[in-house]
């Protein structure tokens, strides 16, 4: 077992690392407080080749590994969780779908567009009365004589939805066939019948924009298909098993930031005489904190392993995004406490981490979801 990075994984982490610290972060509480989409940044990470790490270098991308792209997401996220949102969708939930399934012009049109940091992508598969229950949806496409569909429905809590030039679309093909009746579609949000609403005010990752979509006889053409009609949903679970690769990156990026604030504070407050970093209550918190950090990076790490292997990773990468998410929310939750009433100050980042924390417990399959996912794994019970 080799726990060394390459040369490349390091430079990558190096140029994620240096953009997040000297951009990202010092504009962090500026977005967080006015919502702000922040496309300057976003755009200058896509020209630094870190939206479409994985991507290869004919259709525009780093060309780089799973490992890599573990490390430049925890850089961002350690800088600011929303860029790190907005950055994940970009890289796993929109090129790596169209990079499996797609065909070789949607490779060529749309993966290179968002590699290239040229537009943003999103990912359409929750509808208002259907999250965890995926297969419940609704939104319909309706294929006609002369081999188009014609799409009809609502999609809820999009991702960039508010600024998506291309998204990802999950529609219900054959409603009999429950999950076997679901097709993917690429959709281009210039073209009549798409439609935004409003963005939504969130507790956390507050630029990151995220909106209600809707399709009001939305045409899409044969060639927008993505993969097989019938094999939407495969598609969208396999999608996912790399995005929870990214969602527990950005919660270790979040974590790893509290973590590091709280290191600084300790040492320097003091009460009682001495630094608050000398009481034993302090360091057990301090103790667990690194120990759940670590745990979480490495069960991570394991699952961009495996998936670089080219091996099925769903049940590793659900074991990594439950590990790093509860770790990024208990971390989080003792970094506000050790910094006392400043932990709970806006002149401080300990509650924009903490607010941030949460919603990786919710996207991208909550906590109970990833539990199901693992637990069905190890017994093949359903
Ligand atoms: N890879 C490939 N195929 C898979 C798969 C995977 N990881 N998981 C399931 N499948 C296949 C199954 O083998 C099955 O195939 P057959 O029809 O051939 O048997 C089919 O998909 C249906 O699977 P299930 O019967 O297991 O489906 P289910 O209805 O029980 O649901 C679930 C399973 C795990 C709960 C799934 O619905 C799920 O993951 N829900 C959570 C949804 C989610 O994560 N949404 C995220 C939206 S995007 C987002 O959130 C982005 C963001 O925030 C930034
Ligand atoms: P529900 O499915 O209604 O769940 C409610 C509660 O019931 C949860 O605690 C859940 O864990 C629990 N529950 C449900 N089923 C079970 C079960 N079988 N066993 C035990 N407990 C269960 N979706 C997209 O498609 N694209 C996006 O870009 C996107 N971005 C998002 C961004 C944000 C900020 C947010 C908040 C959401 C986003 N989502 C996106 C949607 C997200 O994936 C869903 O919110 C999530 O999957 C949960 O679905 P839900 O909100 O409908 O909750």
């Amino acid at each position: 077992m080799d726990f060394s990075f390459t040369e490349e994984q390091l430079m990558l982490q190096d140029v994620a690392r240096r953009i997040a610290q000297e951009k990202i972060a010092p504009s962090a509480e500026h977005h967080d407080r006015t919502g702000e989409f922040p496309l300057d940044n976003i755009r200058l990470l896509g020209e630094n080749g870190l939206m479409g790490i994985e991507v290869p270098a004919e259709y525009g991308g780093a060309g780089m590994d799973p490992i890599a792209y573990v490390l430049a997401m925890v850089e961002v996220a350690a800088g600011d969780a929303a860029h790190s949102t907005i950055m994940s969708v970009n890289n796993s939930l929109f090129c790596n779908g169209i990079l499996t399934h797609g065909s070789e012009a949607q490779k060529q049109k749309y993966v290179r567009a968002i590699a290239e940091g040229e537009a943003i992508g999103a990912f359409a598969l929750t509808e208002p009365q259907s999250g965890s229950d995926a297969t419940a949806m609704r939104c319909r496409a309706v294929r006609q004589a002369d081999g188009t569909y014609v799409i009809n429905g609502k999609k809820s809590w999009i991702t960039s939805g508010p600024v998506a030039r291309y998204i990802v679309l999950f529609a219900m093909t054959d409603p009999e066939q429950g999950a076997r009746g679901i097709t993917a579609f690429m959709i281009d949000t210039d073209k009549a019948g798409f439609h935004r609403g409003k963005t939504e005010p969130k507790l956390g990752i507050r630029a990151s924009a995220t909106c209600e979509i809707e399709f009001q006889d939305y045409v899409a053409a044969a060639e927008d298909v993505v993969g097989k009609e019938g094999e939407g949903f495969k598609i969208a679970m396999g999608v996912l098993d790399a995005g929870r690769i990214g969602i527990a990156s950005q919660a270790i990026g979040i974590a790893r930031a509290a973590y590091e604030a709280t290191i600084e504070y300790v040492k320097d407050r003091k009460a009682f005489g001495a630094a608050i970093g000398t009481f034993q209550m302090t360091q057990a918190k301090i103790a667990d904190m690194k120990c759940k950090l670590d745990a979480a990076l490495l069960l991570t790490l394991r699952a961009a392993w495996v998936k670089g292997q080219g091996k099925r990773f769903s049940n590793e990468a659900a074991i990594a995004k439950l590990t790093a998410s509860e770790a990024a929310m208990w971390i989080t939750h003792q970094a506000v406490q050790i910094h006392g009433g400043m932990g709970y100050s806006k002149e401080m980042p300990l509650e924009r981490y903490f607010r941030d924390a949460k919603i990786t417990e919710i996207y991208e399959g909550t906590s109970e979801i990833q539990r199901l996912v693992i637990a069905r794994n190890e017994t093949g019970l359903r």
